[in-house]
């Protein structure tokens, strides 16, 4: 069993951060790699990227949104329970590099996605801006963390009851007016990653994407997590998450993502019923 040792609920109860005991993941772990867990033996396999591990403690970190039966059965796991199963690192790490001037943006649970990648950058000596986004004040997660990540920090709401009011593509259009910006970083919603790449593809301005198909076995054999990128079929588990944002097929992926849409729905108001 994967013990946990740490839980924490964010944005009104809907987002749970988990430090789970798993001491071989966390000194083999780099920024942008994920995990597969299963709650118990019946239980889906769920992937999930690290937000944090630390190898003297012996554990990594993971913050996920509750959208589902298998988010809200892990939910209901505390402080003392565990996973049955986790798998990995999985994926390709990060590729970090000094390039200058940096833009990591990040938008609701891909926040803390784009955290430990953001310090990484200010690790090596970019000079790094963040931008974080969320509909409401409320549902804003880890602003003192990617504060400390970045050299500046701009942060936006859908509904201004917080920083900008407004999307976060509006704050990343003033910066790329104005800074002689190398590399951006999106990471959040699909929608969000498809108009920053769209947006950067204009000032020519390299973009990274990280992407999260519906994965199965998380090692290349199923294809359940196949997406296409620059015309060509790539598997986000290995070959991935992150890819080139202007390469990326967004609208086969969003249909994808919504192949098992009525399933879900009726797995998770079944859960709901049993639990109440
Ligand atoms: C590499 C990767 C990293 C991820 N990291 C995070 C993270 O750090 N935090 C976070 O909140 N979410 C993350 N996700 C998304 C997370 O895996 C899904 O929200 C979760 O699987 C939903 O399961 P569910 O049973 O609760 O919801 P369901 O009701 O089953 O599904 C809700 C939606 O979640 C997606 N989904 C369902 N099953 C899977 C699956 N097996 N694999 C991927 N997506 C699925 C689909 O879009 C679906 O419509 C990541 C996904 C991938 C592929
Ligand atoms: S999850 Fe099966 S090939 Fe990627």
């Amino acid at each position: 069993m994967f013990k946990i040792v740490k839980r924490e609920e964010m944005s009104e109860g809907n987002v749970i951060l988990n430090e789970i005991e798993a001491p071989l993941i966390a000194g083999k772990a780099k920024p942008g790699q994920f995990v597969i867990l299963k709650a118990n033996e019946t239980g889906e396999r769920i992937p999930l990227t690290m937000a944090e591990t630390d190898p003297k403690r012996g554990t990594i970190t993971i913050i996920y949104q509750v959208v589902g039966k298998s988010t809200a059965l892990f939910k209901t796991l505390q402080v003392g329970d565990g996973y049955q199963d986790v798998i990995g690192p999985l994926g390709k790490p990060t590729h970090l590099e000094k390039l200058g001037k940096v833009v990591c943006v990040g938008g609701g649970t891909g926040i803390a996605v784009i955290h430990p990648i953001t310090r990484g950058l200010k690790e090596i000596g970019n000079h790094v801006i963040g931008i974080i986004g969320a509909r409401t004040k409320d549902l804003l997660i880890l602003e003192d963390k990617m504060k400390a990540a970045s050299h500046e920090l701009h942060v936006c709401t859908d509904d201004g009851t917080y920083g900008h009011h407004g999307f976060v593509t509006d704050v990343l259009k003033a910066v790329l007016e104005k800074e002689d910006v190398k590399l951006v970083v999106a990471i959040g919603p699909v929608p969000m990653m498809k108009f920053v790449s769209k947006m950067t593809a204009d000032y020519d301005v390299k973009t990274l994407v990280s992407l999260n198909p519906i994965m199965v076995d998380g090692t290349g054999m199923c294809g359940g997590c196949r997406v296409t990128v620059g015309g060509v079929t790539k598997f986000a588990c290995v070959d991935g998450p992150e890819f080139d944002g202007h390469q990326v097929d967004y609208d086969e992926l969003m249909l994808r993502l919504q192949a098992y849409c009525e399933d879900e729905k009726q797995c998770y108001e079944e859960f709901c019923v049993l639990e109440s």
